[in-house]
């Protein structure tokens, strides 16, 4: 049994850790022992784990099954999920497509963005955010990410747009959403179209309004790990009439939903019957998981907050509710007696608390300057504007996250808050014996 760390016993173990690395011998007096030097661990029982499902996903599937109809064209769970979801989020209209990838790739190709075009993009995220625009022969322009939010910095934005700029791509990382108060002022200044990629941002809003619907396009991924879940999955919304049926046709082979002749270039990106059905019984669960994951985190954050060198990532005053996709913090090693990011983790693992490093940069990924030599690309962007582009793919702030960010995933924010305090004690019992582990 670990002793249970109530708010009071544990703020008063912060404040201990607070006076200084210099007083550690004295800390570990009072702290006991890493699990990594010994001692006993934080937390022995396992994190939830995810997805979560039940019979009724078990019904939903066997259901699907029996129809015989597990194409989106012959069945109705795909038209049911668009409806319920554009629902819940407050959009006009919604397409299924089979990925969070594909979602941002037929959104950006309804907009019109093609060969040559420049998109903005944080270098704070996932792969595929590069991927979708350069699978469309785009040019993807980095612009710096926003140390203490995680998100890009929107007041670099407006330096990072050319006449070939045609799109920005905000993300709102871990589920906190991006600056959209400044991106969408500068997109209408600029009359760029927005694609927000909202992958990680399930029921996250901002000033009220569910992130997904404030640019011309929100995209959202259903793979496994997200807070909704299908295994794979992804969905577009959009509030433009015209822009959907676009959308439509280009994640089904350029086939008009209405029928008539084709006007866009598509592949098959369509969502499956039996995936929709996975997600229309998710969906019940979001809420109830979300106010849990809500509670959790503020908590989380309250405690970790008191303790020197953590950093939680801080959202926007316009981001009214977080989706929560990942607990985001930064780790200042030198509040550690310069313990290593991976030495503190494999700590905290030690304890029983995996976290994990977060991206590294991605616009000095190699595969990035290489499709920009490729022999398409050198048809679009000339030696001169390659060089260009390479001076100009600097992200200073975001080098310094990268070394050091960390993040818990979500699932782990809907244990109970006594988890919450083990997370804090964990983290706590390792500020004051950081000495010992370096
Ligand atoms: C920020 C972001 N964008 C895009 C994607 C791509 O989604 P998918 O894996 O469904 O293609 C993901 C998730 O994997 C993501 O986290």
């Amino acid at each position: 049994m670990h002793p249970k760390l109530t708010r009071r016993k544990f703020l008063s173990a912060t404040a201990a850790a607070g006076i200084g690395l210099t007083l550690a011998n004295a800390q570990n007096a009072t702290q006991p022992k890493p699990a990594l030097l010994g001692g006993t661990r934080v937390r022995t029982e396992p994190f939830p784990s995810w997805p979560i499902f039940d019979q009724s996903e078990e019904q939903a599937l066997v259901n699907s099954l029996r129809t015989g109809k597990w194409f989106r064209g012959s069945g109705k769970n795909v038209n049911e999920f668009e409806s319920a979801y554009a629902r819940l989020l407050g959009a006009k209209f919604c397409i299924g497509t089979n990925s969070g990838t594909n979602a941002l790739i037929a959104s950006m190709n309804a907009l019109g963005v093609g060969a040559g075009d420049e998109v903005i993009l944080p270098p704070y995220t996932f792969v595929a955010c590069v991927n979708a625009i350069l699978m469309l022969g785009a040019v993807p322009v980095f612009v710096d990410t926003d140390l203490e939010t995680f998100q890009i910095d929107a007041k670099k934005i407006e330096a990072a747009i050319t006449d070939r700029t045609v799109a920005i791509m905000p993300v709102h990382l871990g589920g906190n959403a991006a600056d959209m108060d400044d991106i969408l002022a500068i997109a209408r200044k600029h009359k760029i179209a927005v694609v927000e990629d909202a992958c990680q941002a399930h029921l996250g809003e901002w000033r009220g309004k569910k992130v997904g619907t404030l640019g011309d396009t929100g995209c959202f991924s259903f793979q496994a790990s997200k807070n909704l879940t299908a295994g794979e999955g992804g969905a577009i919304l959009t509030n433009d009439e015209q822009l959907a049926e676009k959308c439509f046709a280009a994640q089904s082979n350029s086939s008009p939903r209405k029928g008539g002749q084709r006007f866009i270039r598509g592949a098959n990106l369509r969502m499956s019957e039996f995936h929709a059905s996975l997600l229309l019984t998710q969906m019940t669960r979001l809420p109830d998981q979300a106010k849990t994951r809500d509670e959790n985190a503020a908590y989380l954050t309250r405690m970790l907050s008191e303790i020197p060198g953590i950093l939680p990532a801080r959202t926007y005053e316009g981001c009214t509710r977080s989706g929560h996709h990942l607990y985001m913090f930064r780790y200042k090693k030198e509040q550690f007696a310069n313990l290593p990011r991976a030495k503190f983790l494999s700590a905290l693992a030690a304890e029983g608390i995996r976290g994990s490093s977060g991206y590294g940069p991605l616009n000095k990924e190699p595969f990035i300057a290489e499709t920009l030599r490729s022999r398409g690309y050198q048809r679009v962007l000339s030696k001169e504007q390659f060089a260009a582009w390479t001076e100009r793919n600097d992200c200073p702030e975001n080098d310094r996250l990268c070394e050091e960010g960390a993040w818990f995933t979500q699932n782990m924010l809907l244990a109970n808050r006594a988890a919450m305090e083990q997370i804090a004690e964990a983290v706590g019992k390792i500020h004051a014996h950081a000495s010992d582990l370096a």
